[in-house]
């Protein structure tokens, strides 16, 4: 059966429902790719992956821009519905320089745009050439800060959702699918 007529898929104990199939995330991550690719026509590009979750989108990303690129990752200290942007800190800092680089941050989700707001300050500091925020998912009802999101995958409702690289308490990261859990 094709992913996207998929409706539910039960994973040991949890029936996950599918929102965005394998097929969609492609086919978004492609034209995304294909944009970028655009925007920055044959300018060296620092793909900044924020870990965990990013790690999947941005494995696909990666492969669909036609530029030269390089990697690298921030950690953050871990969700926990946080409410201000005071508790957020780096737990693995970038391996390079990004002064004079165009810079992309690539986020699975921005939820409260808490977390992107505080990193974009924080890499700001360092004067890269450019800054843009790439984003596969994004929930508006949830915004409690604007994040300038330049290159956006879909706009979601306020559900918790998981796999594509999101997770619910460190499980699901693996689904080829984002999907909500449903019991
Ligand atoms: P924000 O600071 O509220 O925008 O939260 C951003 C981070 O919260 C994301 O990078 C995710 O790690 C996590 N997060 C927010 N919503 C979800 C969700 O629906 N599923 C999984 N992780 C989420």
């Amino acid at each position: 059966m094709p992913d996207s007529l998929q409706a539910t898929r039960r994973l040991g104990a949890d029936e996950v429902e599918v929102l965005l199939p394998a097929d969609r995330l492609r086919a978004r991550v492609g034209e995304i790719g294909r944009e970028i690719t655009r925007d920055y026509a044959g300018k060296p590009v620092v793909l900044v992956g924020v870990l965990k979750g990013a790690l999947v989108f941005l494995a696909d990303l990666m492969r669909s821009i036609d530029l030269p690129v390089s990697l690298d990752f921030v950690g953050l200290s871990s969700y926990v519905g946080t409410q201000t942007s005071g508790s957020i800190e780096l737990t693995a800092d970038l391996t390079r320089p990004i002064e004079g680089k165009h810079v992309i941050l690539v986020e699975d989700i921005v939820d409260t745009g808490l977390t992107m707001q505080w990193l974009l300050g924080r890499l700001a500091e360092r004067r890269p050439a450019s800054l843009a925020v790439c984003a596969l998912l994004v929930k508006p009802s949830r915004a409690r800060v604007q994040v300038p999101v330049r290159y956006q995958g879909f706009e979601i409702a306020d559900e918790f959702v998981v796999g594509y690289g999101l997770d619910h308490e460190g499980r699901l990261r693996n689904l080829p699918f984002v999907g909500v859990v449903r019991g």
